[in-house]
């Protein structure tokens, strides 16, 4: 079967694997999040199957409770700097927060990548859900969860202001009559804001993808505008097939309210996957990797969600405890879904904990069952792509020999890349230059 609809693809780094353990697993590479050469063979591998972008995630702070991939691992910009001259066609996506850095300086950053890739940068928009972070930035208070959203706005102004400082063909480098520059082609923003006062123009020219791609995760209904209105992705994670497409109409249906057509902005499902021979080897590999995760682990991990709450003070087999509102400050969207799924499902608090340490993973099964799972997301607008967790070490290179190809087949899937640029491989327009579009 053939769909005009075209299924998209990324894979996250994400060190060993997904759990608080995984780095322990008899397969696992210990160091993987500091390893350039698993990063690259990672890459090369997305790249083997086509996948559209490689993600890389990041936060702010870390306490000796944060996972192991948190305590030691790569910049973003800088891991993503270093791809770009190892792999030809495959997007390279990072996270930076708009709480906790100048739109300057990123708009910079994310410019440079796009240069250096020949158009192949994404910048995943974070507001950066962890309280501690304020403490490694000089602040004495983290923003509020609206706050940081009105930041990330006028922010995000900001930031597509400056990459529209030069026009396409502004650098004229004219050797015999001195003309390095079209001076009717240089804009100057002149942003006068809530929050930022920035003059440009930026000190580099405009990209080779017109604009780097924004992405944007978080999923509160401030995260679902801030996403409507300036990103061309989405990354987010929901449980069911049905939460999936209620988010998918929810989003899409607000992108009018902004002049923007539904195909503008790509929703992607954050999944992890397990690939086996069959259902006793996908369990074998589902409990080889739970159980390297102590109960311990567990609670520390649920912890993060909740700005780092101890809750190894609570009786591990009573009910879920009642801990309030604590959480929306941090990752609202995440930490209302534990609670939700606490109550409804009547958890303990181990239940609670070791369902968010070691989930069982969405897709899991033969090649064919996972491809199945995908096409029934995708063909039922739950997701227009998605972003490929490997549940155990060897998960991701199985997934890109196994099912890619099925996929690929089943016409889900294009079987080379499109184009140059990560734009052209989502299926995005340029955008219209700012200061000359009227
Ligand atoms: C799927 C997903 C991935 C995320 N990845 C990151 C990340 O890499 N770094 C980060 O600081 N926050 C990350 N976040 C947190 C969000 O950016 C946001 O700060 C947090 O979820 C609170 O906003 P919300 O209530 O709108 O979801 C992620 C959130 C989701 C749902």
């Amino acid at each position: 079967m053939t769909s005009a609809r075209q299924l998209r693809l990324g894979t996250i780094l994400h060190g060993a694997s997904g759990n608080m353990s995984a780095w322990r697993h008899p397969a696992a590479v210990a160091d993987a999040s500091i390893n350039f050469d698993f990063v690259k063979a990672t890459a090369e591998k997305a790249e083997q199957g086509k996948l559209d972008f490689l993600f890389v995630a990041d936060g702010l702070y870390i306490n000796e409770k944060s996972i192991p991939h948190f305590l030691n691992r790569f910049e973003p910009i800088t891991v993503l700097s270093a791809l770009a001259t190892v792999t030809r066609h495959l997007g390279l996506v990072g996270t930076l927060s708009t709480s906790y850095s100048e739109p300057f300086t990123v708009a910079r950053q994310f410019a440079s990548l796009d240069h250096l890739s020949n158009g192949r940068a994404g910048w995943n928009v974070v507001t950066s859900p962890l309280e501690g972070s304020a403490k490694n930035f000089s602040r004495e208070k983290h923003p509020d969860h609206a706050l940081r959203y009105r930041i990330a706005d006028e922010y995000l102004e900001v930031v597509k202001g400056l990459w529209d400082s030069w026009e396409e063909d502004a650098f004229v480098r004219n050797k015999e009559t001195g003309q390095f520059f079209d001076r009717t082609k240089l804009h100057t923003l002149d942003h006068h804001g809530d929050f930022f006062q920035v003059q440009g123009p930026l000190n580099i020219g405009r990209t080779p993808q017109g604009r780097p791609i924004i992405f944007q995760a978080g999923a509160s209904e401030d995260g679902k505008k801030l996403a409507a209105r300036h990103a061309d992705a989405i990354f987010t994670h929901q449980e069911s097939l049905e939460e999936a497409q209620a988010f998918y109409r929810d989003v899409k249906g607000q992108l009018e309210k902004y002049g923007r057509t539904p195909d503008e902005l790509h929703i992607f499902q954050g999944v992890s996957v397990i690939v086996g021979r069959d259902a006793d080897d996908v369990e074998r590999q589902y409990q080889t990797t739970a159980a390297l995760v102590s109960i311990d682990d567990a609670l520390n991990y649920l912890g993060r969600y909740f700005e780092h709450h101890d809750f190894s003070q609570y009786e591990l087999d009573a009910p879920f405890p009642d801990i309030g509102d604590l959480g929306q400050n941090s990752f609202r969207s995440t930490t209302d879904e534990i609670k939700r799924r606490a109550r409804e499902h009547h958890q303990t608090l181990r239940q609670a904990a070791l369902e968010a340490a070691t989930p069982r993973p969405r897709f899991h099964g033969t090649p064919e069952q996972v491809a199945d799972g995908l096409q029934q997301w995708f063909e039922g607008f739950a997701a227009d792509g998605f972003i490929i967790q490997g549940g155990t070490p060897d998960t991701f290179p199985r997934f890109v020999d196994e099912v890619i190809p099925l996929l690929q087949q089943r016409g889900l899937f294009r079987r080379d890349y499109p184009g140059a640029t990560l734009r052209e491989s989502l299926g995005l327009k340029t955008p219209a230059n700012s200061f000359t579009q009227q």
